[in-house]
């Protein structure tokens, strides 16, 4: 049974409203940062992330220290009833120390040392820039640890990238000597080096990754890749020593980040390793909303799937630390939000889990890179304008949903998904490179449950997997023997379990298995995969399945059966009526396999056949059409239940229960029309 629990992840009993706050680019304009107040206050919002980029400002020269400007906005923002996130400044550094500190810039994979300039530039190693972020931190968790407007850290932004200077190449040995017990044989057998004669003799010689140099050992890659990963939260281990030391009771969270185009998770960090050294999970949202190469449904299906996998990452609500109100400066094309949507995929984050809404930026800055982005506040300064208009709008009726702070989403579906996986399947040299699209293929097995309004997980390898009915795991190329165990547990058991094509071909050091399909697998699916055929873009073959063809394209495994039953076969080539689908029982529970890549209506019937089975419900029942979405935050008492048109069209929908509206308490049943980007968030009592 579902646990309907609230999680407080902060002390806040409100949904956070407001966003990164850069006084520090306005000291000279103490009248703009007086008027600031008061705009706070007609936007409802009531939290700032303050310092993300101000270490120049707090530090202006080595040991010269100003904090009077900061004191001040601490002690202002409180008197308005505001709170504060602060930051600590480790994400672009003052010129004084690049200048002093060389051993602080990073150099890149050409090994080439970069120089001062832009952020997030920092070398993760540097016993310099290790100790000089922890000295400034520690005077800010001294100066403003009991300050009563301070909610949480924000440590550093958006960590990322890479070093390759000589303390970097160091610490990489180091990090290669403990993962193989000083044991270069174990290292040298592990990454196959015996391949292209790349054996090495001596622990000095290993080098990362370069294109100048190796990059064709698959297992250095990936072992590159853990380590920058470990090496940058070993670097966020050392900043947040004195705040955990000083102020142990204020929660300490990052904001991590996704991949524009598709929004996909961001590929520098493994962020399943990252998640449990925070406190709460935050990201930074910025969808192109109204694209021109996909549907606003499309695109909020996508939005959907990335708040589910970061916030099952802690199971927890987790918070929207950035988004524009209306535009970014960074896209190809930097298009406003269109009226209503800023309110729309608002609650949609909220939908999702989560508990604030805060904006990059409060101020628009007058000069340099981010002139041109969208803010709460213009250039104008004024409040009669549309953005202004609809970020108060957006506070406004936060303030009516303090009830949904700290409540969750339970799912009985959940999907796979692995960074090293993604890692390891991208840099392979096979398949095809335009094709693999690994955390889209997610997407697209995410999208009937979409559709269909029933809540999924979207959980890494280590997480409890006896929670789910249902558990898909398409693509997951890379996959070490535990794992494998854990799967079959899993199914044995009574769960039910998909897997596709390209899964299971790999261990954990990225050397496939040999003598065929891992036993496990073998048992637990019934079937063993023969040969993966990777087909041209535009060739196309079909799957015949429950009496209808189902278009194939860019990947088919060839199977032999053992004890599964075929529940589709291809229709064309050299394995026409072959298996292409198989289910089979093993223990109390049920594993099937996909071959192919097949188009998305056949994932719609093919989970909807799930979904009887398994008794697969959505939180409230709505009847409706293609691009509105229902999604529910569960609270002890009641659901609370977001249904959402994302469409340009009016929408007419059948709510099947009783539910009330939580803005205007008016009771709904039946027919309601949604306007265009329209949203009713309802609740609906235990
Ligand atoms: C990122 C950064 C912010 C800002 C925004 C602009 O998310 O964290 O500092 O540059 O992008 O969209």
């Amino acid at each position: 049974m579902p646990k309907y629990e609230r999680t407080y992840i902060t002390q806040a009993n409100f949904i956070l409203h407001g966003g990164d706050y850069n006084p520090d680019q306005w000291l000279d304009r103490p009248d703009l940062l007086q008027a600031d107040l008061e705009l706070m206050k007609l936007s409802h919002t009531n939290t700032f992330t303050i310092g993300v980029f101000a270490w120049s400002a707090l530090e202006p020269e080595e040991g010269v220290y100003r904090f009077e400007w900061l004191d001040k906005v601490f002690d202002d923002i409180y008197r308005i009833g505001g709170r504060v996130i602060l930051a600590t400044p480790s994400g672009a550094r003052p010129a004084w120390l690049s200048q002093k500190y060389p051993e602080v810039l990073r150099v890149n994979a050409a090994r080439v040392r970069q120089l001062h300039g832009g952020r997030h530039n920092h070398c993760f190693t540097s016993s310099v820039y290790r100790e000089k972020t922890q000295h400034i931190n520690r005077l800010l968790a001294e100066r403003y640890g009991d300050h009563p407007a301070l909610l949480m850290w924000h440590v550093s932004n958006e960590y990322g990238g890479e070093c390759h200077c000589n303390l970097c190449q160091e610490a990489f040995r180091e990090w290669l000597k403990n993962r193989y017990n000083h044991d270069l044989d174990a290292l040298n057998a592990a990454w196959w080096t015996s391949f292209w004669s790349h054996t090495y003799t001596d622990w000095s010689q290993i080098e990362s990754p370069s294109p100048i140099g190796e990059h064709t050992i698959h297992g250095l890659n990936l072992d590159w890749k853990r380590f920058v990963t470990d090496q940058t939260i070993s670097f966020f281990e050392n900043e947040i020593v004195p705040l955990r030391e000083l102020t142990p009771h204020i929660p300490i969270t990052t904001n991590f980040m996704a991949d524009t185009h598709d929004l996909i998770p961001f590929q520098g960090l493994d962020y399943s390793k990252f998640a449990k050294h925070l406190d709460v999970i935050s990201w930074d949202a910025y969808p192109a909303w109204h694209n021109d190469w996909e549907s606003t449904a499309d695109l909020a299906m996508k939005v959907g799937f990335i708040n589910d996998l970061y916030r099952s990452l802690k199971q927890q609500p987790f918070l929207l630390m950035e988004c524009t109100p209306s535009l970014v400066n960074w896209h190809k094309v930097n298009k406003a939000k269109r009226p209503g949507m800023h309110f729309l995929s608002s609650m949609q984050m909220i939908a999702h889990g989560s508990d604030s809404i805060l904006y990059f930026q409060w101020r628009k800055s007058r000069g340099a890179f981010e002139k041109l982005h969208g803010a709460v506040v213009d250039h104008d300064n004024r409040t009669d304008n549309r953005v202004f208009q609809e970020v108060s709008k957006v506070g406004k009726a936060l303030e009516k949903m303090s009830g949904i702070v700290g409540t969750n989403r339970s799912a009985e579906v959940a999907i796979l998904y692995d960074w090293e996986n993604n890692w390891a399947l991208n840099d392979a040299q096979g398949f095809a490179t335009e094709t693999k699209r690994y955390p889209q293929t997610l997407v697209q097995h995410y999208r009937p449950f979409w559709e269909r309004d029933i809540p999924v997980d979207v959980i890494t390898k280590e997480q409890d997997f006896s929670r789910y009915k249902l558990l898909i795991a398409p693509m997951l190329y890379l996959v070490s023997e535990e794992t494998i165990a854990r799967l079959k547990q899993f199914v044995g058991s009574g769960g039910t379990l998909v897997m596709t094509y390209i899964s299971g071909m790999v261990n954990e050091c990225d050397l496939a298995y040999l003598g065929g399909w891992h036993p496990d697998l073998r048992k637990t699916f019934g079937i063993e995969p023969i040969e993966t055929d990777t087909l041209y873009p535009r060739d196309r073959n079909s799957v015949h399945y429950r009496g209808q063809s189902y278009e194939l394209k860019d990947y088919a495994t060839v199977i032999k059966v053992y004890t599964a039953t075929v529940e589709g076969v291809y229709e064309d080539d050299f394995y026409a009526g072959t298996p292409a689908v198989t289910s089979n029982q093993y223990g109390k529970g049920q594993a099937y396999y996909i071959g192919g890549r097949l188009e998305d209506q056949f994932h719609r019937d093919f989970y909807q056949e799930l979904m009887e089975k398994l008794d697969l419900r959505p939180v409230l029942f709505v009847k409706h059409g293609k691009g509105v979405s229902v999604q529910a935050r569960q609270a002890p008492e009641c659901d609370y239940v977001f249904i959402m048109n994302f469409t340009e069209e009016k929408q007419a929908v059948v709510v099947e229960e009783k539910v009330k509206d939580l803005f205007t308490g008016e009771e709904i049943e039946g027919e309601i029309t949604l306007g265009k980007y329209e949203v009713r968030v309802v609740e609906k009592r235990r």
